[in-house]
């Protein structure tokens, strides 16, 4: 395998031309070689995610299952009494989010979708995102949606948060001004600090992290990138984070739902 040292990565913003464009190339991944970050995995973390008993992701999948049969304590419906099997099952729903919504007139993502349930439906504030309470429902809300193919729309009302979400990819930023499609489009498959790069999609997310010892968000992870070539990291449940996230969703072309996934 080629191996790519962080210092030619930063070459491909310092080494090239001597205006640096601001945008990089606008490369794309071709549909047939779409992968999931699963299959650039060591065995041994692969194993971890195969086994729902292993699965360090389950102490929250678990929780997010009690959490989403328990009525709130002022009275009122559980979520488990509306989203019933007949009645507005949540099965698939994870794999159609980012979604726009009419009634906010925003994009919302899974989690921003099960805070407007609290609010909306429930009378409660809404939960911090990164909360052990949101990402246990949201990993227990995704984890319906295991196996289904990632499909969202991108049509209409979504259009701009697309272009948004698309803009960032190819966005050169943070002092080692590079973009996530140089490393995403264009070096995936090769090593950097002890990872091999992915494609760079989130359908295993909300994840457990081994680095994090801890089941996190897309956000999460999309912060640690930024942080990673020294950009500002956005705040969690940004608007644009979650526009990198429709953008995300639609550039993974139907791959299979991964929630709950472990990665390194
Ligand atoms: C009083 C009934 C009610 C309660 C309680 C409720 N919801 Fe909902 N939920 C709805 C309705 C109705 C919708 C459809 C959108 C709308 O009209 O708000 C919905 C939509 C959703 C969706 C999007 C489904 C899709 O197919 O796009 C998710 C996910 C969801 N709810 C999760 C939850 C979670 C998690 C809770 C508990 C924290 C919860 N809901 C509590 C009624 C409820
Ligand atoms: C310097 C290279 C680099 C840049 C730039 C970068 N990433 Fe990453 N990214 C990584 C590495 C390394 C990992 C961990 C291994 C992998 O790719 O899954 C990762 C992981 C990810 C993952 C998790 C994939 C999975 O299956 O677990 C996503 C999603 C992601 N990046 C998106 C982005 C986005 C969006 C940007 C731009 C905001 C970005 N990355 C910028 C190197 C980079």
């Amino acid at each position: 395998m080629i191996r790519a040292s962080l210092a030619a990565l930063i070459c491909l913003a310092a080494c090239g031309e001597q205006t640096p464009p601001q945008m990089a190339a606008d490369s794309a991944l071709a549909p047939s070689e779409v992968r999931s970050g699963y299959t650039f995995l060591q065995p041994e973390t692969q194993a971890l995610q195969d086994d729902d008993f292993s699965n360090p992701s389950y102490l929250w999948i678990d929780r997010g299952a009690g959490l989403f049969s328990q009525a709130p304590e002022k009275g009122g419906a559980a979520c488990a009494s509306c989203h019933t099997g007949a009645n507005l099952p949540l099965e698939g729903a994870a794999a159609r989010y980012p979604a726009y919504d009419e009634a906010s007139k925003s994009l919302v993502n899974l989690e921003g979708r099960i805070n407007l349930c609290r609010q909306q439906h429930q009378a409660l504030a809404p939960l911090a995102y990164e909360s052990d309470d949101l990402l246990s429902l949201t990993g227990y809300v995704a984890s319906l949606s295991r196996g289904e193919s990632v499909s969202v729309s991108i049509e209409g009302p979504a259009a701009p948060y697309y272009e948004m979400g698309r803009a960032y990819f190819f966005q050169r930023k943070g002092q080692l001004n590079l973009a996530c499609s140089q490393c995403h489009n264009e070096h995936w498959g090769r090593q950097l600090r002890g990872d091999t790069i992915s494609q760079g999609h989130g359908n295993a997310f909300p994840a457990y992290r081994l680095e994090w010892q801890a089941f996190g968000s897309l956000h999460r992870r999309l912060r640690d990138c930024d942080a990673g070539i020294r950009a500002e990291p956005l705040d969690y449940g940004s608007e644009l984070y979650t526009a990198v996230e429709l953008y995300l969703a639609s550039r993974a072309g139907g791959l299979p739902m991964e929630s709950p996934g472990v990665r390194r």
